[in-house]
């Protein structure tokens, strides 16, 4: 178990406007992070500031093996909305392949071996018979598995998702967290969700965001520690687990 983000102290947000404060965070290679919190209290955030997309005003972000020489393709990144336009004349493969391109340039030329990568990735995730199909023919769920195909489609070491689930149906959530748990023996997540209820049974740990942030180092969590977090959400009770919000995960 290495580390590969260290988050020390922290302070971000946007044109001097301080969101998150004093936050700390450790990331190992293994690890299944679910992020919770209020709407608004800073989840994606907190994913800007590990994807390096704003820098903090105070405290560091450090960052340790391959992810040390460049976070371009270490980092697999599914963002909350994402500006595909549906009706551009693409197929899922050249979007997958796009997640392949290190310099500038949409739909350069990608060779035999890229090309492998990117089937070899949607059997993965299975959805390689809509390889050939344009994207604007799929529903919300399978366009969701091809932008997750993009995003781990260059082997990242770490891998994040903003609300993957939001829009879809119960059928893919179910799916994805499937894929998500085969996908964790080989990268870490760390998974924004709204979902506390169906996170718990796949993440390992659990981080509150609200400004600040609570490390819970369980899967499991109570009213109690998420009101002493600062962490006001509306739960979802599951019947065989009193009091807690979340179940018991399966590794
Ligand atoms: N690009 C931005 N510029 C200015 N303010 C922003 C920007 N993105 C988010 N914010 C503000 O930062 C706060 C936290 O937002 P966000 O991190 O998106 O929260 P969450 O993902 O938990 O809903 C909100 O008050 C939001 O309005
Ligand atoms: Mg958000």
């Amino acid at each position: 178990m290495g580390k590969i983000v260290e988050i020390q102290s922290v302070f971000a947000g946007y044109n001097s406007n301080i969101i998150l404060s004093d936050i700390s965070l450790d990331i190992f290679d293994d690890d299944f992070i679910g992020v919770i919190g209020p709407n608004g209290g800073g989840k994606t955030t907190l994913l800007n500031v590990v994807l390096g997309l704003i820098k903090p005003y105070k405290g560091s972000v450090n960052f340790f093996d391959d992810l040390k020489f460049g976070r371009n393709n270490k980092i697999g990144y599914l963002p909350q909305q994402n500006n595909i336009d549906r009706k551009f004349p693409i197929t899922v493969k050249d979007v997958v392949l796009s997640g392949l391109i290190y310099g500038p340039g949409f739909l350069s030329r990608h060779s035999k071996q890229d090309k492998l990568k990117a089937d070899e990735t949607l059997l993965k995730i299975g959805i390689a018979d809509l390889s050939k199909y344009p994207i604007g023919e799929l529903s919300g769920g399978q366009m969701q598995k091809v932008l997750l195909s993009r995003a781990i489609v260059s082997s990242p070491r770490l891998l994040i998702l903003d609300e993957p689930n939001t829009f879809v149906d119960n059928q893919f959530e179910g799916e994805l967290y499937e894929i998500l748990n085969e996908l964790n023996k080989e990268m870490a997540i760390i998974i924004v969700t709204h979902d506390v209820g169906t996170i718990s049974s796949y993440v390992k740990t659990i981080a509150c965001v609200n400004r600040t942030l609570h490390y819970h180092k369980s899967n499991i969590i109570t009213e109690e520690q998420l009101e002493s977090y600062n962490c006001p959400i509306k739960l979802i009770t599951h019947g065989e687990v009193p009091h807690t919000v979340l179940k018991k995960h399966s590794h």
